[in-house]
């Protein structure tokens, strides 16, 4: 049986550029696994099949953890495994739980069958997503690129998050479709952006420094819809993170905390609400 930890990621800052020919964007990203994880086992199975357990629902076909193990066999002679997921990491949320789940299950596999070299794994990564080559081999790392050219990162810096999600989940096309769409409006020439002060504040361990330079362009498109994500901002910040930022396309909010016990008591204060709040920290690289 082989047992993998599937880390959740945020985004430290995300700028999202332009829309490309194939439908995708540019962006520049610097992303952080965090210790928020799903498990996913692999257990062997004599008749060559792949196939999915979770109480997770949706159709067992999309889902990535199982593609992810489709996709490794593709060209080679199949081993059976039955793949069980648990989770932990919000759906939907921005925190890349799917692409985590893919990237374990490719770790777990690579392990144990050793059929491809780093670069041939992370290109089947990328061809299940644009965060899973990250997913893949975590920590902090500057992503380009549609997130799949990575330039890893120093991270000196020891912030305790509070990872919290209320609300529906979000689509992550519809997210950049509305972001499209704002621009489009305001026909606004986007500015070159260099995430120079968050590398550094990384590299010299500058927690406060850190908190000054996040920022997700999402925000601006997602937040004045979503009213539980704003309301999770401001209890963040109130009850003492030094900041606190939508990961990814949202709608999950990380609020940055110097001290762990604050960290600790805000998320029960969001837990006692009905809504989900785990204290994580930065992990990684695998
Ligand atoms: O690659 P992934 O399946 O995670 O992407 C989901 C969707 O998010 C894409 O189909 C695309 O609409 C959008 N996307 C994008 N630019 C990126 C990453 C994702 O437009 N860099």
């Amino acid at each position: 049986m082989l047992t993998e930890k599937a880390y959740a990621k945020i985004n430290y800052c995300l700028n999202v550029s332009k829309k490309r020919p194939d439908g995708y964007h540019d962006l520049i990203t610097v992303m952080q696994t965090v210790s928020l994880c799903d498990v996913v086992t692999l257990t062997p199975r004599g008749d060559g099949c792949l196939c999915l357990e979770t109480d997770m629902g949706g159709e067992p076909e999309k889902n990535l953890a199982l593609r992810a193990a489709r996709a490794y066999f593709a060209n080679t002679e199949t081993c059976g495994y039955i793949i069980a997921l648990e989770k932990h990491i919000p759906v939907a949320a921005g925190l890349g739980g799917g692409s985590a789940d893919a990237a374990a299950v490719l770790r777990a596999l690579n392990r144990k069958e050793k059929r491809y070299t780093a670069a041939e794994l992370s290109a089947l990564a990328l061809s299940l997503g644009a965060d899973v080559p990250f997913c893949l081999s975590g920590g902090a790392c500057l992503c380009r690129g549609v997130g799949e050219v990575m330039t890893p990162l120093e991270n000196r810096a020891a912030p305790v998050f509070v990872v919290a999600a209320a609300g529906e989940g979000v689509s992550t096309p519809a997210a950049f479709a509305a972001l499209d769409a704002a621009r489009a409006k305001t026909q606004k020439i986007l500015p070159e952006f260099t995430p120079s002060g968050l590398i550094s504040a990384l590299e010299q361990g500058n927690t406060a420094d850190l908190s000054q330079n996040l920022f997700n362009d999402f925000e601006s498109v997602i937040l004045p819809v979503r009213p539980a994500a704003r309301a999770l901002k401001e209890t963040l910040i109130e009850a003492g993170a030094l900041t606190a930022l939508m990961s990814g396309s949202g709608p999950a909010m990380f609020g940055v905390f110097s001290d762990a016990a604050v960290a600790e008591k805000t998320a029960k204060i969001i837990t006692s609400r009905g809504q989900f709040a785990a204290v994580a920290v930065p992990v990684g690289p695998f």
